[in-house]
C-alpha cells in the first residue's frame, strides 16, 4: 500500500501522514526533510541554496545521518529547502531514495506514505491513494505561528504569513517537479477543519480506495 500526500506548507500533510502510517501500519517518509536537509548543508558551509551546482553536489552527498540533523524545523531551513528544491539537479539526486524507500519500506510494514509537494505527481505517480492537503495561507500561517512559538521561538504573524507565500510561489512555480494537484489525487481543504476531522475525511477515502 502507497499513500501519496502532497500539499503546500503547513497544510497539516506531516500530522495526516503519520496518524496515516499508525492507522496502517505504514512506514513514513518526510520528503520535505531530505530538501530541508540538503538547504541546511549548504547553508552551514556558508554557500548560497540558489548556488546549482553547490546545492546538488550537497544533495548527491547527502546521508541518512544529515535527516536526523538539529535545526532542520527553522524557517531559514525551509526557505533554503524551497531554493535549492528548485533545481533539478537536487531534485534528481533526491528522487532515488525516495522511491526506493516506497518500493522497499522499511521495517516489516506494509508500505509506505510519503508527504511533499511531487509524491503524487512524480514520485510515486502508481500510488493507488493520492490526497491533496490544503489550507488557505492565513490558515496555515495561523498555524506555523502557533507551532513556532510553542517551540519558544520568536515569531510574528506578518512575517509567517509573508514567509508562507513566498515560498508556496516559489514551490508552485518552479520548472521541475513544482506543487499541483494530480489528477487523480483527493483534494482536502482543511481551512475549517481541525486535525481530528481532516483525519476522519482522509481516512474514509483511503477506505474507498482500498
Ligand atoms: O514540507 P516542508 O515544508 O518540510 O518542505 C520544505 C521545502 O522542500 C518546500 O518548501 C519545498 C521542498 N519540497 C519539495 O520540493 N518536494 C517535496 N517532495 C518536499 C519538499
Amino acid at each position: 500500500m502507497i499513500i501519496a500526500i502532497d500539499g503546500p506548507a503547513a497544510a497539516g500533510k506531516g500530522t495526516m501522514a503519520r496518524r496515516m502510517a499508525k492507522h496502517f501500519n505504514l512506514a513514513y517518509l518526510d520528503t520535505g526533510l531530505l530538501y530541508r536537509a540538503t538547504g541546511k548543508r549548504v547553508l552551514d558551509q556558508g554557500g548560497d541554496a540558489e548556488d546549482v551546482e553547490f546545492a546538488t553536489r550537497v544533495a548527491e552527498n547527502l546521508t541518512a545521518d544529515d535527516l536526523n540533523a538539529d535545526g532542520l524545523r527553522t524557517e531559514d531551513v525551509g526557505q533554503a529547502a524551497s531554493k535549492v528544491s528548485a533545481i533539478p539537479g537536487v531534485r534528481a539526486a533526491l528522487l532515488q531514495f525516495q522511491r526506493d524507500f516506497a518500493a522497499t519500506p522499511p521495517g516489516g510494514t506494509n508500505g509506505a506514505v510519503l508527504d511533499g509537494r511531487d509524491i503524487g505527481t512524480v514520485v510515486c505517480p502508481d500510488a493507488p491513494v493520492k490526497l491533496f492537503v490544503t489550507a488557505s495561507a492565513e490558515v496555515r500561517a495561523e498555524r506555523r505561528l502557533k507551532e513556532l512559538l510553542g517551540r519558544g521561538s520568536e515569531a510574528i504573524y506578518a512575517r509567517v504569513l509573508e514567509d508562507m507565500k513566498e515560498r508556496d510561489a516559489r514551490d508552485s512555480s518552479r520548472v521541475t517537479s513544482p506543487l499541483e494537484t494530480a489528477a487523480d489525487a483527493r483534494l482536502l481543504d482543511t481551512s475549517d477543519l481541525d486535525a481530528e476531522q481532516a483525519f476522519a475525511e482522509a481516512l474514509e477515502f483511503v477506505n474507498s480506495r482500498t
